[in-house]
């Protein structure tokens, strides 16, 4: 199939490459000049696991161009997604000016029949704008469906190549034969391809995220109990988790969710909720829960180092908003560190991958090392805040002779305390005694 993605991000990227992968032509597209001459250039702008390989392939056999050009693209093509970004508004609803500006310039350069497919996260009902805002500017034919994008970052091309489900909603057969057809490759190991409404497709993918961040901010109220009453919320995730009606993901407590999707998924429910009068008050509750978490590290720092940490100097380990990304959009990492900076202590902060990305964030305000244990030098405290798995089992008499005070705050539960504190470490974690 001939295939246009307009918005070559995260989810673009990875789509376009899949697709690819699986023998269509696929253009993708970027208004982004400088993000087209990297992927040209045969370089990826982001870290994702698989990913290079998966596009380099791809391009050398000339299934993959990437270019500025919209027009050219949707000409040529059948099929075209749109994966721009859907960011917040102030008032927490989904901006939806990018998805409705690249659905106008796809319908002004229509030259026959097309599917335009909403890959974006879209509220309930925005394909219904999209086919207004395209039926405006065109005479030619065309269906729109919503194909929400359920992919993980860290592990973005696996899922796309093995997704749990696939979620079509289309109004009509024609396009809907067509999405079928487009995803057969990727569901031969019995995947379900799910046909609905396009209201329900958009709503499922918001549910979705919805639950898992409920799962994340409900764990971590029960670390915070568990901090009360000296219990350990280790032995109570396993016993609950086992109960297979719950089962163990997205159980683990630590200093909050972050990332471009949950945060804004979940303000963007709550908001077009109310919109049609209806008040989503759990997941309020999970919002408000997740920002106060953000803060626990930092408490915990208070109570140890008092409110001042004037000439401390505080390692960070992990700056991404989780492991095998290079993405820092809502990282918990960005308000610890300003805590730390408001408090007075000199930050030197290590990320296997997000070092460039936190430079444009902090500029000079803290220092990067190069290596984690670099990060150590003359420490007051290490604060472990993304599990990365090279934190995971460091070298812990190394760890001690580096720094200064042989002091660690563990923000994912990634050490076992009672070794850690054998080993002569003063050691805190979330909702662990
Ligand atoms: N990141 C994820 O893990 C993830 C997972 C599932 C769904 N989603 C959803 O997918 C969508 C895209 O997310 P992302 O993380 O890839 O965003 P992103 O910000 O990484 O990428 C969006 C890209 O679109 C480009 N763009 C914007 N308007 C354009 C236009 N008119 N023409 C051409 N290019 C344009 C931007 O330059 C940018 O490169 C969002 O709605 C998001 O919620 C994201």
């Amino acid at each position: 199939m001939k295939i246009a993605v307009i918005g070559t991000g995260y989810v673009g990227l990875v789509v376009g490459a899949c697709f690819a992968e699986t023998g269509n032509d696929v253009i993708c597209v970027d208004r982004d000049a400088v993000k087209v001459r990297t992927l040209r250039r045969g370089r990826i702008p982001i870290y994702e696991p698989g990913l290079e390989e998966l596009v380099r392939r791809n391009r050398v056999e000339k299934r993959l161009v990437f270019t500025t050009r919209l027009p050219e693209a949707v000409k040529r093509s059948e099929l075209v997604f749109i994966a721009v970004g859907t960011p917040t508004n102030e008032d927490g609803s989904a901006d939806l000016q990018h998805v409705l500006a690249a659905a106008r310039e796809v319908a002004r350069s229509m030259n026959g029949y097309k599917v335009i497919v909403d890959k974006s996260t879209v509220p309930a009902g925005t394909s219904e704008l999209v086919r207004d805002v395209i039926r405006r500017e065109t005479t030619h034919p065309f269906s729109v469906v919503s194909n929400p994008e359920f992919l993980k970052q860290g592990a973005a091309v696996e899922d796309f190549l093995k997704p749990d489900r696939v979620v079509i909603g289309a109004t009509d057969e024609r396009a809907a034969e067509l999405m079928i057809e487009l995803y057969r490759p990727f569901t031969r190991t019995g995947a379900p391809i799910m046909i609905m409404d396009c209201a329900s497709a958009e709503l499922a993918k918001y549910a979705a995220n919805a639950m898992l961040a409920t799962r994340i901010s409900f764990m971590n109220e029960v670390a915070n109990v568990c901090d009360r009453f000296g219990a350990d919320v280790d032995q109570v995730r396993r016993a609950v988790a086992s109960d297979r009606r719950i089962g163990p993901a997205f159980l683990f407590p630590g200093v909050g969710y972050g990332g471009s999707c949950f945060p804004k998924d979940v303000k963007a429910i709550v908001r077009f909720s109310a919109d049609r009068k209806y008040r989503f008050r759990i997941l309020e509750a999970v919002e408000a829960v997740n920002e106060s978490q953000k803060s626990r590290l930092l408490e915990k720092l208070d109570r140890h180092f008092g409110k001042s940490l004037k000439g401390k100097r505080i390692a960070v380990w992990g700056l991404s908003f989780k492991p095998r990304t290079d993405d820092m959009r809502e990282a918990p990492a960005i308000p610890t560190i300003e805590g730390l900076l408001s408090r007075g202590a000199r930050v030197t902060a290590f990320d296997p991958e997000a070092k460039d990305v936190a430079r444009r964030i902090f500029g000079k305000r803290i220092q990067y090392a190069p290596r984690a244990y670099d990060a150590l030098k003359g420490a007051d405290a290490l604060l472990v805040i993304t599990e990365w798995n090279e934190f995971r089992e460091p070298d812990f008499a190394k760890i001690k002779r580096l720094m200064r005070q042989p002091v660690i705050f563990d923000g994912r539960n990634i050490y076992d305390p009672a070794q850690i504190r054998e080993l002569g470490f003063t050691y805190s974690s979330i909702g662990r005694p």
